[in-house]
């Protein structure tokens, strides 16, 4: 027994279980088949392992559900809500808080407020949600995130950041005073779960200054990136994540959130900011769009059970857990020459769907179709981002092609255990054997805004 190993371990034990259900494979091939091969459509009920994403579906803990118990349901004013603003502002450094019902809700009152039309709002990648907000508000979106970002075999170690050079460029090409903010994810989803280093938003925070642009977080996954800055980053070893948490929202000048995420609620969101007029501006917004600035669609029970939950969410033994458990699951997939994007990202696992289904092209969305599979193999759920959630350029029509065509395995926080992760892994071995067999997809029904939620898809018959 080598006696030097010390292994990390959930800092929780299980209080409550939710029974789980396993199909039978002709029962999956039918219910895939009925939701039209988009994984978003399945029944949960049908779902053995549901990775799906990593939103709103944590298990809260046993002091946020007591928490739920001094909801004060009040319309104004709710005591909640003043814990909630207290708490972001000790964690988060915002001075001023308006709750939203998710995340996409502080986008939008976010994007109608700084967003003129025929502006840019550049980014380090996109995401579904925030660019279409940036959209409708009359904004183009610009990628300016480092190029090492959009290639899934690339070890760096902060693939998040941004390249200075290409804000630039756009600032040569269209003048500062047409771009409102940059908008910096912290730990970028769509990049693969893969964090912005201090260094780079410091430097972000003085091109900000010099330009005199805005500097926007949307912090859905803020104590995942503090966590690889402890790990990865120069002169943040000794740090908590508490303490890189507060510098690295001390940087920028507001933030959109969504809670479902790194702070362990099942809803709730929020906007916040340091500056009086634009806190004045998205009160104003919020009552057209969420509710009174107190509430912004969020029940008291729910603020309070957030206010908790950031306090759990910056704890290190937490957050090394719960990227402890992603580490194990990507670990074993490399063990079996399973393609991922490297290194291993902070919610979610993300399989190389070009790599393993190589006979397929982009534009029969392979990535959608190895998604489809791993359901069939064994009802684990997970998502595809690729070409079906990137969408269509919104002036030309054309269908647009990333660079990563990624499969994502997201695992909720504190929900499954090692041996769900083991079954995974399994699964995924055995969909690999038999790859070759995959048939790409072509679409039955498109909408028209966030299409991979609801799109329908057949098996293309050649
Ligand atoms: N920003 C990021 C980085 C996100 O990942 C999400 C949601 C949002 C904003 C929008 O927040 O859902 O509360 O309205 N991501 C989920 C996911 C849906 O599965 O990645 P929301």
């Amino acid at each position: 027994m080598n006696t030097s190993v010390r292994s990390w371990a959930e800092p929780y034990k299980i209080k409550m279980v939710e029974p789980l259900k396993m199909t039978s494979e002709a029962e999956r091939r039918a219910a895939i088949a009925e939701a039209g091969y988009n994984t978003f459509l399945l029944k949960s009920e049908d779902v053995y392992i549901d990775l799906l994403t990593d939103s709103g579906c944590g298990a809260m803990s046993d002091r946020q559900w007591a928490g739920m118990l001094l909801g004060d349901e009040a319309y104004a004013g709710s005591a909640n809500f003043y814990r909630m603003r207290d708490t972001v502002e000790a964690y988060y450094s915002y001075k001023y808080t308006v709750p939203t019902h998710q995340g996409r809700g502080a986008e939008n009152i976010l994007s109608q407020i700084l967003i003129s039309d025929g502006d840019y709002v550049p980014g380090n990648m996109y995401f579904t949600t925030t660019r279409l907000h940036q959209e409708l508000a009359g904004a183009n979106f610009v990628d300016v995130i480092i190029d090492e970002a959009h290639d899934p075999a690339s070890f760096h170690p902060f693939k998040g950041n941004v390249d200075l050079a290409k804000l630039d460029a756009l600032v040569a090409e269209v003048g500062a005073e047409k771009i409102p903010y940059v908008c910096i994810a912290t730990c970028v989803n769509m990049a693969g779960g893969q964090p912005i280093s201090m260094a780079n938003l410091r430097a972000l925070r003085a091109w900000c200054d010099k330009h005199g642009v805005r500097l926007v977080h949307d912090m859905t996954r803020v104590a995942e990136n503090a966590y690889f800055i402890q790990c990865r980053e120069d002169g943040y070893a000794d740090k908590s994540i508490r303490e890189i948490i507060h510098e690295l929202c001390s940087l920028t000048d507001a933030a959109t959130m969504s809670s479902k995420k790194d702070a362990l609620v099942n809803i709730g969101g929020f906007l916040a900011m340091n500056d009086a007029d634009f806190y004045e501006k998205a009160c104003n917004l919020v009552v057209v769009y969420e509710g009174l600035h107190t509430y912004g669609g969020m029940a008291g029970r729910d603020m309070e059970a957030l206010a908790v939950g950031i306090t759990e969410s910056v704890q290190d033994d937490h957050i090394k857990a719960r990227v402890g458990q992603v580490e194990y699951l990507g670990n074993k997939l490399k063990a079996m020459d399973v393609p991922i994007v490297n290194p291993i990202g902070g919610h979610a696992i993300f399989l190389d769907a070009r790599a393993i289904l190589p006979h397929i092209p982009q534009d029969r969305f392979p990535a959608q179709a190895l998604a489809a599979a791993l359901y069939v193999d064994a009802g684990v759920r997970v998502m595809e981002r690729g070409a079906v959630s990137a969408g269509r350029n919104k002036d030309t029509g054309e269908n647009f092609m990333p660079k990563l065509e990624l499969v994502r395995l997201t695992l909720p926080r504190r929900v499954y255990t090692q041996a769900h992760m083991d079954v995974v892994a399994e699964s995924i071995g055995r969909v690999m054997m038999k790859a070759g067999e995959i048939r790409g997809l072509t679409f039955t029904y498109e909408p028209e805004y966030l299409r991979f939620f609801r799109a329908k898809f057949a098996p293309v018959e050649d």
